[in-house]
């Protein structure tokens, strides 16, 4: 069978030059000029891979990634960006794409790229059929007082129905959180309802939420039952509380003081008992000095803040993080985790948090193929800018250069003049670098 490829790009001459050398080596590649034509063409058919641009008409295919890798777990994601647009690539691998090229994008690098990329897609389809993603809900906290004081919380908030206010970066597990206190409860058997405030914007989110009569509005032909109905007796969790239209909060603030609400062009109060989880990873404070958050709903869903700490600043747990996720991703006995793989893993700032954690985890295991890990199978980290709060930034700087270098050499084969032109250096000045890192050509 023929690989298969999807072609997101809204650039009709990279579309036509692309399908025709692709095709010409033996791809089958569809092509779309947006997200929606992208969803629709990965509806219909099969792919090992997509390559993405990241400034497409009807969004930026960087807030897809993650729906990509939750929908199409084995599916390779190839990031296409303009030059000088790194910091956005980078912010893609952190989603969980597995490389990215950056435009003029040279067509042979591309082939070599795809092969790797539908090699990761093989492999990954091969080990989630052997592991039949039977822990795939195992959550692992860490031993950290921190995280311990998170699971006290947590525990006290399932024993009772009080609001949660679950706050934290990106990918430090807030998700999970909300849906463990409810696991945990005595709600649950009862629905938990989770809708995400940034996604939808004014009357969206309150037809969401709210539910609506036939008529309400032009679009609405049949009535809705809202999500606050839907929750009744559950757990109701509001995601990225921070981005709900402030419009909406005031009728939300009014729903959790009075347990009742109106579906939208309705006159009949209805009631609804719900627990309420909100998340945010904004400090609400300071949107609330901004004008942009009603200071009496903060209080109201702010009754048990829960804050969740980023990996960085609980290292304790790092060494037991990555064991817990390698053993869960399916590392094999005899592969050995070294302390210096440890210490090279821990000098990064993991700015996505267990999210890209677990990503990156994962890709290297599959790149591994059963052999014992080291830096060469985390493609990608080493172009991460180190965190400059790190008193070890110098020392991270230094290994970034050597492994760029190590890098580029090898993709030349060794050839010093070629990878000087890539590296933007002279040949003398490579040369020397070479000595310096001691590099084997
Ligand atoms: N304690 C944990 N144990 C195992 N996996 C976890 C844990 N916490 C988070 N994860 C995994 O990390 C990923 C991100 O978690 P989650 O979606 O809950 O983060 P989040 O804080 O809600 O992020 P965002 O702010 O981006 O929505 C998920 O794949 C989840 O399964
Ligand atoms: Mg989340």
């Amino acid at each position: 069978m023929k690989p298969s490829l999807l072609f997101v790009d809204d650039e009709v001459t990279l579309q036509m030059s692309f399908s025709k050398f692709l095709t010409k080596v033996g791809y089958k590649v569809t092509t779309a000029s947006s997200i929606a034509e992208g969803q629709k063409a990965l509806a219909n058919e099969f792919f090992h891979a997509i390559l993405l641009d990241l400034v497409l008409p009807d969004g930026n295919g960087i807030d897809w990634i993650i729906e990509l890798k939750e929908n199409y777990p084995a599916m390779a994601i190839i990031i296409i960006t303009g030059f000088g647009d790194i910091p956005l690539a980078v912010e893609a691998m952190r989603r969980g794409a597995d490389h990215f090229l950056t435009k003029p994008v040279n067509l042979n690098d591309l082939d070599v790229f795809l092969q790797k990329s539908i090699e990761i897609h093989t492999l990954r389809r091969k080990d989630m059929v052997e592991k039949r993603m039977t822990k795939s809900d195992e959550l692992f906290f860490g031993e950290s007082p921190e995280m311990q004081k998170i699971i006290e919380l947590a525990t006290i908030a399932s024993s009772n129905n009080s609001p949660v206010l679950l706050e934290g970066e990106t990918g430090t597990g807030k998700g999970v959180l909300a849906k463990w206190i409810h696991q945990h409860s005595k709600c649950c058997d009862y629905p938990f309802v989770e809708i995400n405030c940034s996604s939808l914007k004014g009357d969206l989110l309150a037809s969401e939420l709210f539910g609506h009569a036939r008529g309400a509005f032009t679009s609405a032909v049949q009535e809705r039952q809202g999500l606050i109905e839907v929750a009744d007796g559950g757990t109701l969790f509001l995601d990225e509380i921070g981005d709900m239209d402030i419009a909406v909060q005031a009728q939300f603030l009014k729903v959790l003081e009075e347990k009742q609400f109106r579906r939208l062009g309705e006159v009949k109060l209805r009631r609804s008992e719900f627990r309420i989880i909100c998340a945010t990873n904004q400090n609400l404070q300071e949107k609330i000095r901004a004008g942009h958050f009603r200071k009496d709903l903060y209080f109201r869903i702010n009754v048990l803040p829960i804050h969740l700490l980023p990996i960085r600043e609980r290292p304790e747990d790092f060494q037991a993080l990555v064991g817990f996720f390698l053993r869960h991703l399916g590392m094999k006995e005899e592969q050995v985790i070294s302390p210096s793989l440890i210490k090279f893993l821990g000098a990064y700032s993991w700015p996505g948090n267990i999210r890209e954690l677990k990503n990156v985890l994962e890709r290297a295991l599959l790149l591994s193929r059963g052999q014992s890990l080291i830096p060469e199978h985390f493609p990608g980290l080493e172009i991460i800018i180190p965190d400059y709060n790190n008193t070890d930034a110098a020392i991270n700087l230094k290994k970034i250069e050597e492994l760029h270098i190590k890098k580029t050499l090898e993709k030349y084969k060794g050839s010093v003049e070629k990878a000087s032109v890539e590296l933007g250096i002279s040949r003398a000045t490579l040369y020397r670098k070479i000595k310096q890192f001691n590099i084997k050509l």
